[in-house]
């Protein structure tokens, strides 16, 4: 039983909570892999998933990361991921981009619940202070949203206790 982080980047800052959750779950036993996304392939090798996002094409209804993901998005669709746990964490800037606050998360999901995937890892929308965000699902953002923009004093305890919440949640794997 592993599971996988792997993210996608193009200030490098999802690629830093990448390497701090990794840090933060491996003191639990399972080995884990870190990797920059690169063939989706890879996802098939963990029986969990940890995916990171940013989003960068702002009120975009598709390819809303302008990263590797947006190219992988179909391919993810198609694969049978049914009976595997998925995660997924987003940046964004919830001050300057207030009305698409880390848009790229519901994307992602939505290929990972054509997939068949079991999702986990929701988040209280009101932890947090914005306008609108399409990863806003029944009330919960369906994944972790981070701001290391306006709210980075805020990471370290977020990413904290969703790695409590994701322990519970992918029970079994760690
Ligand atoms: C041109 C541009 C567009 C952005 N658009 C959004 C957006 O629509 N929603 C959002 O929450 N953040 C937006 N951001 C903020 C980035 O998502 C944020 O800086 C993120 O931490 C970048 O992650 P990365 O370093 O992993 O690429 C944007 C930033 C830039 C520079």
């Amino acid at each position: 039983m592993s599971v996988g982080i792997y993210f996608a980047t193009t200030t490098g800052k999802t690629e830093d909570i990448a390497e701090r959750l990794h840090q933060l779950l491996s003191e639990a036993n399972a080995p884990k892999d870190l990797a920059d996304v690169s063939d989706v392939s890879e996802l098939l090798s963990h029986e969990g998933i940890i995916c990171g996002i940013p989003t960068w094409n702002t009120g975009a209804d598709s390819e809303r990361s302008g990263t590797a993901w947006d190219e992988m998005l179909d391919d993810i669709g198609a694969l049978n991921l049914s009976r595997k746990k998925v995660a997924i964490f987003g940046l964004g800037d919830s001050s300057t981009y207030t009305e698409n606050f880390c848009d790229a998360m519901e994307e992602l999901h939505s290929y990972f619940v054509k997939a068949g995937a079991d999702m986990v890892g929701y988040v209280n929308k009101g932890d947090y202070t914005f306008e609108e965000s399409k990863s806003v699902i029944d009330e919960s953002f369906c994944g972790l949203p981070l701001d290391e923009d306006s709210e980075s004093d805020m990471t370290d305890i977020r990413i904290d206790n969703w790695a409590k919440q994701l322990k519970r949640e992918m029970s079994g794997l760690f």
